[in-house]
């Protein structure tokens, strides 16, 4: 490769989960230290990172449409980009990538992009470079203060996946399970809080799985964390996510019915409401004791909303187990969920497991369990109808005066006011879609 000018600009495309979208924003906090700002809206960017998603087999072919689609925007400009390919395709198939893209000048897996300014540094010289090491830890210590963002902000409190569903790339993709020490935890919520926001949601791709030490030495899960975190003065508001039903601890549970802060919402996925499903899943837990979990945290707070996620056409998957999956979505009466057709993942033990199912009978199934799950979250949202909550203002709407923001509940609400997008309003839920509702405004509680 010739020897590049150094990016001014830059742009990151984040797929995937909202650990990407984590990383992409540190990404960019790296880049910024080094005066490479984002690119304008319209222009194109001098380096633009993809940081991508293995989890699906469409999410990872993406990665080389868009190299395409870059290459030739930048062959229209007479200027093409410096590209860098990172995230979890990165991770599993760097080499791969490397092969097959020549445009690609860097990939750097979800663990090693703090080292980007160096491998920017060696693509300046014309070196190709790839990355993908796993030193998660040093990852974190490495990286730049939190810069300004919006009310809501993510922090990344767990990383890495041991338990190994037979369909899931993340434990290869993401490595071993780590938890970051509380007080780095608790000093880059302070930051966060600093720079305007409101509400942080704690991600792990099992944050319930942290445990770490608090500032008298005590060793406490994540309960105990966010009861910390709720002291921050400014804070308003405590989401977490993606959680496992293996790794829930009784003072998690207990926190929602104590810490104030702590949203009424739990996302908990369970892929199957079948046993021999969940046991060929290796999730180690069954329909029923998924649902008496559920039950605890009703008792500790009857007004959480569940969400969750599913798999259809797992390999094996008959009609009779399916309908199992129908029959818990009907039990739990989720407020929302994600549902996807089972994909098979290179490398991973089901993708070679006999009684692959025929794409008709996935889609077909699919259908059937959006429906359904449609028609609770539709059924959750008309039963808040009448409800007066707090709503943080996330942005402005399509129409003049309206503001968009969350109820605790997680849904989209939006309403007419004279506002500032980082408000707390009380609003009072007056007209219910299955996405979104519509609410009247009572007043500002913090501005
Ligand atoms: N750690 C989380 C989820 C991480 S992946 C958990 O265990 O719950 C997000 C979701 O993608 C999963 O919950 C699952 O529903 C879906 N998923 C993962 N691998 C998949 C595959 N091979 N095919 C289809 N969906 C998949
Ligand atoms: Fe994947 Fe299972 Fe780990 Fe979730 S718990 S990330 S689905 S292996
Ligand atoms: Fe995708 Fe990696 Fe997240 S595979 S879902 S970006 S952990």
């Amino acid at each position: 490769m010739k020897p590049q000018t150094p990016p001014q600009t830059y742009r990151v495309k984040s797929f995937g989960c909202q650990m990407n979208v984590y990383d992409g924003e540190r990404m960019g906090e790296l880049l910024a230290e080094r005066g490479i700002v984002p690119a304008p809206e319209g222009e194109e960017a001098d380096l633009v990172i993809l940081n991508t998603c293995h989890i699906r087999e469409k999410a990872a072919e993406k990665v080389y449409s868009d190299i395409g689609r870059l290459v030739a925007a930048g062959k229209e400009a007479g200027k093409a980009p410096l590209v860098a390919v990172a995230g979890c395709v990165a991770q599993a198939e760097g080499e791969e990538i490397m092969a097959r893209a020549p445009a690609v000048s860097i990939v750097v897996g979800p663990q090693a992009y703090h080292r980007l300014p160096e491998m920017l540094d060696r693509a300046a010289q014309g070196e190709r470079a790839t990355d993908t090491d796993m030193p998660a830890i040093a990852k974190f210590d490495a990286l730049p203060a939190r810069r300004k963002r919006g009310p809501s902000a993510f922090l990344t409190v767990q990383e890495g996946c041991d338990k190994f569903c037979t369909y899931c790339v993340v434990p290869y993709t993401r490595g071993a399970e780590i938890s970051r020490p509380f007080s780095h935890l608790v000093a880059e919520a302070h930051k966060l809080v600093e720079a305007g926001a409101k509400e942080i949601t704690l991600l792990g791709q099992n944050v319930n799985a942290w445990a770490g030490e608090d500032e008298k030495g005590r060793t406490v899960g994540l309960g105990g964390l966010i009861r910390r975190l709720a002291q921050i003065d400014g804070l308003e508001r405590i989401r977490y996510t993606t959680s496992h039903p293996n790794d829930m601890e009784d003072e998690l549970i207990a926190a929602h019915g104590e810490v104030e802060k702590l949203m009424p919402y739990l996302h908990l996925p369970v892929q199957s409401g079948n046993d021999r499903v969940l046991k060929a899943m290796n999730r180690q837990h069954t329909a029923e004791s998924y649902l008496r979990l559920i039950e605890r945290f009703r008792a500790a707070r009857p007004d959480i909303a569940l969400s969750g996620d599913f798999i259809v056409g797992f390999p094996g998957e008959t009609e009779a187990e399916f309908a199992d999956t129908l029959s818990i979505v009907d039990e739990v009466r989720y407020a929302a969920c994600f549902s996807f057709k089972y994909s098979p993942r290179p490398g991973t033990p089901a993708a070679t497991m006999e009684g692959q199912i025929p794409p008709e009978i996935m889609d077909e199934r699919l259908q059937r369990l959006q429906q359904r799950i449609g028609q609770h979250q539709l059924a959750f949202n008309r039963a808040s109808v009448g409800k007066t909550c707090t709503v943080l203002v996330e942005r402005k709407g399509r129409h003049e005066g309206q503001w968009l923001g969350k109820s605790p509940w997680l849904q989209s609400v939006h309403f007419t006011g004279e506002h500032a997008i980082g408000d707390l309003v009380e609003v009072t839920l007056a007209e219910a879609g299955p996405n979104s509702l519509g609410g009247i405004l009572r007043q500002t509680v913090t501005v």
